[in-house]
């Protein structure tokens, strides 16, 4: 069977024929790839016509119970959906230097202790960017003894499953699938031809064996997942490392979670012996939080079943461009265009003279819009130069009118906020607070003007 060339995207799969510089369907400059369709494709296809089910009556099938099992940090288990599930496959991926193999060598080792069918669960742990002595130099560090752990460091696919076949893990780390490649392709490693058939044969293994399956991804210059598309399709669940790596903290997100939800996050901190988990993240967030400084506002967002608060600072200066700046981090900067266009538009304040600067502390992507409250008040406390209160907190979503609208689970924010030492929240007043929470004042109002009166009464902190 003679072999065929055609050109992948490697942003959203997209094939021609001939190359083209422009990627016709997403518009990306240079992303085609070449790649070769093997004469193997047909066995793969061959095999599926074996193996082929026949349609079954919805009504009977049966509601699967996953065996899930403790990867042994808590905050990776919360944003897997509690546990890694046997037989699922997980990529995680993230900037160089994030983390990855840190996190993957502490939990082979918990995972090492786990049992099943009254023995220890084996990992093998397929390193293609490390050798062995670096690992065994990072595992010291980590404490980890790792006697149920094995390593190899091999960046062939075909030996990577030979060896799977005779270790027998229960748990295979390879890190990363980008090194790993097929020798019976042409192109070179880490191309979407490779990158895709390596992960198809782990994961054809994965679901067979009932192996789960933990594969570590590059990413891209613009932080996507390297490769086509595919690979994300292809996977159970993906994990993503947020925020930045000369920061202390990192944060894990599920981007897909075939067997959890998506909105749990996790926090860690990076440490001299490893990532240690931040089962409390408001704290970390608050804390050396600077005081009596304008254009600062504490916020409470949920992230999955978590309550976490988070500070928004703003810096409003005059502008000496011809355009004024606005740049934002943590933040969406549309949703900063939108707040600050109210804001001038409601309130008169003339933002289009200055640059504005927005950060969230901590490396803390919020998108929920039950943030515009505090967002508005941080940017209008520095554009006025008065300070919000320390313990004040304002949850809300903004409306284009200026109007502030209910937000969810608010109760449950208003407990977190109490528990941090807060004593007044401003609230939407379409949202009605049931219980009350001691030694909380609850502020309610209809639209943001009330908010600037609140400030512009209340800017001495008496
Ligand atoms: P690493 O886990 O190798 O990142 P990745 O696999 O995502 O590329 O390394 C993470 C960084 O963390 C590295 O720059 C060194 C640092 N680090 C610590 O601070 N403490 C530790 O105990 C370890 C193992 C690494
Ligand atoms: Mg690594």
């Amino acid at each position: 069977m003679k072999s065929k060339l055609v050109y992948v995207c490697s942003e959203c799969g997209y094939k021609s024929p001939k190359w083209v510089g422009k990627c016709p369907s997403c518009s990306m400059w240079n992303t085609l790839e070449e790649e070769v369709s093997l004469p193997t494709q047909g066995n793969a296809r061959r095999s599926v016509v074996e193996s082929a089910e026949s349609a079954q009556r919805f009504s009977e099938l049966e509601i699967p119970t996953y065996m899930r099992f403790k990867t042994g940090q808590g905050e990776l288990d919360r944003v897997l959906g509690g546990g890694l599930v046997s037989g699922s496959v997980v990529l995680i991926s993230g900037e160089p230097g994030i983390g990855k193999s840190t996190l993957l060598m502490q939990i082979s080792d918990s995972l090492g202790g786990t049992t099943v069918e009254g023995r220890n669960r084996r990992v093998l742990y397929v390193s293609g960017e490390e050798s062995g002595g670096q690992l065994k130099m990072r595992a010291d560090r980590l404490g980890v003894k790792g006697d149920n752990l094995f390593v190899l460091t091999e960046t062939n696919i075909a030996r990577v499953i030979e060896e799977t076949n005779k270790t027998k893990p229960d748990i295979l780390i390879v890190d990363s699938i980008q090194t790993m490649y097929d020798s019976n392709i042409s192109s070179a490693p880490s191309s979407i031809t490779q990158v895709r058939e390596c992960a198809l044969a782990l994961i054809s293994k994965a679901k067979s064996e009932n192996i789960s399956i933990i594969l570590v991804g590059h990413i891209n210059k613009d932080g996507n997942i390297a490769g086509p598309k595919v690979l994300e399709h292809m996977v159970d669940a993906v994990i993503y490392f947020e925020g930045e790596r000369r920061q202390q903290y990192r944060i894990i997100r599920a981007i897909k979670n075939r067997y959890g939800s998506t909105n749990e996050i996790g926090v860690f901190e990076m440490t001299d012996h490893g990532l240690s988990e931040i089962p409390n993240p408001s704290e970390m967030l608050l804390a050396g939080r600077p005081k009596n400084v304008p254009g600062n506002c504490a916020v409470c967002t949920i992230e999955g079943t978590r309550p976490i608060i988070a500070e928004i600072q703003a810096l409003v200066t005059p502008t000496v461009f011809p355009a004024p700046r606005r740049t934002s981090n943590g933040i969406d900067y549309n949703r900063l265009c939108l707040i600050l266009a109210v804001l001038e538009k409601r309130l008169g304040l003339r933002f289009s003279q200055n640059d504005v600067y927005l950060n969230v502390i901590g490396g803390l992507n919020i998108d929920e819009p039950a943030a515009d409250v505090a967002i508005a008040l941080a940017l209008i406390s520095s554009l006025t130069n008065r300070t919000i209160p320390d313990d004040l907190i304002a949850i809300g979503e903004l409306g284009l009118a200026g109007e502030c609208r209910t937000v969810s689970e608010l109760e449950y924010r208003v407990k977190e906020a109490a528990r941090l030492g807060f004593t007044k929240v401003i609230v939407p007043a379409g949202n009605s607070v049931q219980s009350k929470t001691d030694g909380v004042s609850i502020i309610s109002i209809n639209g943001i003007y009330e908010t600037l009166h609140y400030l512009m009464q209340g800017t001495d902190n008496k």
